[in-house]
């Protein structure tokens, strides 16, 4: 049977080019597919709650180039562990999942598209179990989505950061300091690695190589004894020293991720300062790396990906969530992407050409 309707949610944290495949599902399907197509609000918040309103050719123009996501987003709203209020007050994590099946019956929905992280293609899993017809778009600035080598937002927030550190190189060459810049990525360290070498930092520390305090301080001052004033760090939120542990800034319990990462820029550098000697400040990146208009490089693969997506319903090939492998979109069971992080292999080409270049990981 061709599919007449289809749904659309974006879920989990934004990132830069939501909306171009927002645009590229909505265009595709109307133009091509003479398929209608439904946004669903805030996430799987919307799908649980009915809350939806029809995506029109007019609705998704002039979005490609805009960061966000025009569906709005919810971190927390999963159906299958929903937060209930009950009646002495009290919110309880319940399985809702019955209620976002009638949501989509309710609506005439032919497939739902959902587009999102490793936390999302999840949810969407365990939906195509109950026997929704599904289709996953990955996207997180993170880069971890397993079995795909690249995730929209990344490209974008690779440049975000790599802008941030051409900036704090000429304040720490003017001041002669140790600058610490700490990006996001949870517990993999792409952002960390690419933007590092892209912006030439003289250390980088990622959750996949657990650095030493005096291999660090001893690139610091090793520096200082050859004329260069200065040091660049780039430090992942998930780095951390071995034998050590991740910095924490928050345990949230029943929230969507409990343990919020956060703070191991300002222990690098008041550890560099203390060890050294040398003036070091840090600079937290946060969710700047995440906002505003989605690259080049982003808005194409979005669009592709916005097309590919309509393309699986319209052939019947749900359950499958989209990847790219070797330059190259293609598809993997949402059961083989689900619930897995992609982390930096040791033997990645990036590593062995940052140490090329002189760069230190902090091992020794
Ligand atoms: O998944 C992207 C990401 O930006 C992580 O790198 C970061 O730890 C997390 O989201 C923070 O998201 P939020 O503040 O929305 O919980």
């Amino acid at each position: 049977m061709h599919p007449r309707r289809i749904g659309l949610l974006t879920g989990g944290g934004d990132c830069p080019g939501l909306n171009a495949v927002i645009r590229a599902v909505t265009k595709t399907a109307l133009l091509h597919h003479n398929l209608e197509v439904l946004g669903i609000e805030d996430g799987f918040e919307g799908l649980i709650e009915n809350r939806t309103h029809p995506l029109t050719y007019e609705a998704a123009s002039g979005i490609l180039a805009t960061g966000g996501t025009i569906l709005g987003t919810s971190n927390t709203a999963n159906p299958f562990s929903y937060p209930v209020r009950q009646p002495d007050g009290t919110l309880r994590a319940t399985d809702v999942s019955a209620q976002a099946l009638a949501t989509f019956r309710a609506n005439g929905l032919d497939a739902l598209v959902c587009v999102g992280g490793d936390g999302t293609l999840s949810i969407a899993h365990g939906l195509h179990q109950l026997g929704l017809p599904v289709v996953g778009v990955p996207k997180t600035i993170d880069n971890d989505i397993w079995g795909s080598d690249q995730t929209f937002g990344f490209d974008t927030a690779v440049g975000i950061i790599t802008d941030a550190l051409d900036r704090i190189h000429s304040t720490a060459m003017s001041h002669h300091r140790v600058m610490v810049v700490e990006v996001m990525g949870r517990n993999a360290g792409w952002l960390a690695l690419y933007a590092g070498v892209a912006g030439g930092a003289d250390i980088i520390l990622l959750p996949e190589i657990p650095f030493n305090w005096g291999a660090v301080c001893e690139k610091v001052t090793f520096r200082g004894s050859v004329g260069r004033r200065f040091t660049i760090v780039v430090v992942a939120e998930g780095a951390a020293p071995a034998g050590g542990s991740q910095v924490v800034d928050r345990v949230v319990a029943g929230s969507h991720e409990p343990t919020r990462l956060g703070g191991i820029g300002k222990l690098v550098s008041s550890t560099i300062e203390d060890r050294t000697g040398i003036e070091s400040r840090v600079t937290v990146l946060g969710h700047l790396q995440r906002g505003g208009p989605p690259s080049a490089a982003d808005r194409i693969l979005c669009t592709e990906l916005g097309r590919r997506a309509v393309e699986l319903i319209v052939s019947g090939q749900v359950g499958q969530t989209l990847v790219v492998r070797e330059g190259r979109i293609t598809t993997k069971p949402l059961a083989a992407a689900a619930g897995k992080q992609r982390t930096v292999p040791l033997d990645h080409p990036l590593l062995a050409s940052a140490r090329a270049v002189g760069t230190s990981f902090g091992e020794g």
